[in-house]
């Protein structure tokens, strides 16, 4: 059995003949978790993609530390109190939202599955939670906006090109776009082995190895071949000199800017005027200077583990910057969330919301808008009965007392 799906007692047994007859994917048959999501969304999407999402730079240990992070908190299990009525709807940004939990913008995802952003962010609108459009995004604003009535937030990253910067925030204010999530942290690129070797471009070249593994991902393939969307939408054609992804690769490679600085971040604030959010923040004396920027809100973010490896998980960030900040501007937090009880934790250790990266994009891989959905449910399941079995009713009571070992 690979792919680490392991039966009950820790031992592998083989696939049933009902198990292998479900979808013809005898690996996973019912989905009850973000890692039954994850191995589907393995075996349908093609390597160099799903390798660029599943993937951190350098050795990984910040990815992976993301993760495991989580695991060191251990939850305080409380009985007998009153868990009849409960919720987890909370507020972000203002916003109602159906549980704090926001879709984190991921470049390419209309790579995952055709059409993915605009399904992501239909899946988002019906659930009811945020979903956020990056600047590399495969579908366009305009496209995504077309698509869905509930405004999203729009992320930014800053260019060199500071004409094309000023289109974008207007393309994203003309598309009603309710926030603008300025990301910090990835002026330079970290360096990421799987992209370099599998050669990760988007649409993929036709290479004989690329041919051979899309040859065994027909669902995906068919998908791609029924969309028009398979470039860079926000860019190819707003940018002068480029109008296909040739030219398009050579612009990205110069054009994010090692520059930028706190005073772009005001410029940019005033160009925007609405709500801004500020993305990357990793240490309490940047969380003070975004906190005086007047932002809205951060994110305690290392881009899920793939720009500095070695900087310490998200969720081992989080305490600190609450402290500095936390009665100032919303504090929030993403890398490693993979359940319903990551996003409590993180709750727990005083983030106002909390968004998913990956959790959703294996999902999008898995089953297109349904996986998506079905991403959302499992996380909100899982946050709904792990307040319930800590004795919280309402998701806005979560504090510390819900750990047993808050400093992890
Ligand atoms: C495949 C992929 C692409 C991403 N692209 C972007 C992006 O375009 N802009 C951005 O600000 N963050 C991007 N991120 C970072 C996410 O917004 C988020 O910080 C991260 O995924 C959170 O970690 P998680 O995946 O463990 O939930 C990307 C992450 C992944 C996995």
């Amino acid at each position: 059995m690979r792919d680490g799906a392991v039966a009950p007692g820790g031992r592998s047994r083989p696939p049933s003949r009902a198990q292998r007859t479900v979808e013809g994917d005898f690996r996973v048959t019912v989905i009850t978790c973000i890692e039954d999501l994850r191995v589907r969304a393995r075996r349908r999407v093609p390597r160099m993609f799903y390798d660029y999402a599943d993937s951190g730079s350098w050795t990984e240990s910040t990815y992976r530390a993301n993760e495991d992070d989580f695991r060191k908190l251990k939850l305080r299990q409380r009985v007998a109190v009153n868990i009849d009525q409960r919720t987890v709807r909370a507020r972000m940004l203002g916003e109602d939202v159906a549980m704090p939990v926001a879709l984190a913008p991921v470049g390419m995802a209309g790579m995952q599955h055709a059409d993915g952003e605009i399904l992501a962010a239909r899946a988002a609108e019906r659930f009811g939670v945020p979903f956020t459009l990056s600047t590399m995004s495969i579908c366009s604003i305009e496209d995504v906006a077309a698509h869905t009535t509930a405004p999203f937030w729009f992320q930014l990253y800053v260019m060199r090109d500071r004409d094309f910067i000023e289109r974008l925030i207007e393309r994203a204010r003309i598309a009603k776009c309710s926030a603008l999530m300025l990301t910090l942290d990835l002026q330079i690129l970290g360096q990421r082995h799987k992209d370099l070797k599998n050669g990760l471009s988007a649409p993929p070249k036709p290479t004989l190895a690329n041919l051979l593994n899309l040859a065994g991902k027909p669902r995906w393939a068919l998908g791609m071949l029924r969309t028009p969307r398979r470039g860079f939408g926000n860019i190819v054609g707003h940018v002068k000199g480029v109008g296909n992804i040739g030219s398009l690769a050579t612009w990205t490679s110069q054009q994010f800017d090692p520059r930028l600085s706190w005073a772009d971040v005001q410029w940019i604030r005033k160009c925007w005027g609405g709500k801004l959010i500020l993305k990357g923040i990793m240490d309490a004396e940047d969380a003070r200077i975004a906190a005086d920027s007047g932002a809205d809100a951060l994110i305690v973010s290392n881009h899920g583990g793939r720009q500095l490896d070695g900087a310490p998980s998200s969720i081992s960030a989080l305490p600190a910057i609450v402290e500095a900040v936390g009665s100032r501007i919303e504090v929030w937090m993403d890398g490693g969330i993979r359940s319903g009880q990551d996003v409590f934790k993180a709750l727990a250790l005083g983030a106002r919301g909390t968004l998913i990266g990956r959790a959703f994009v294996y999902g999008l891989g898995a089953g297109g808008e349904a996986g998506v959905t079905q991403c959302l449910d499992l996380i909100r399941n899982e946050l709904d009965l792990t307040m319930a079995f800590c004795g919280l009713a309402d998701i806005g009571h979560v504090d510390r007392r819900v750990l047993l070992n808050p400093c992890g």
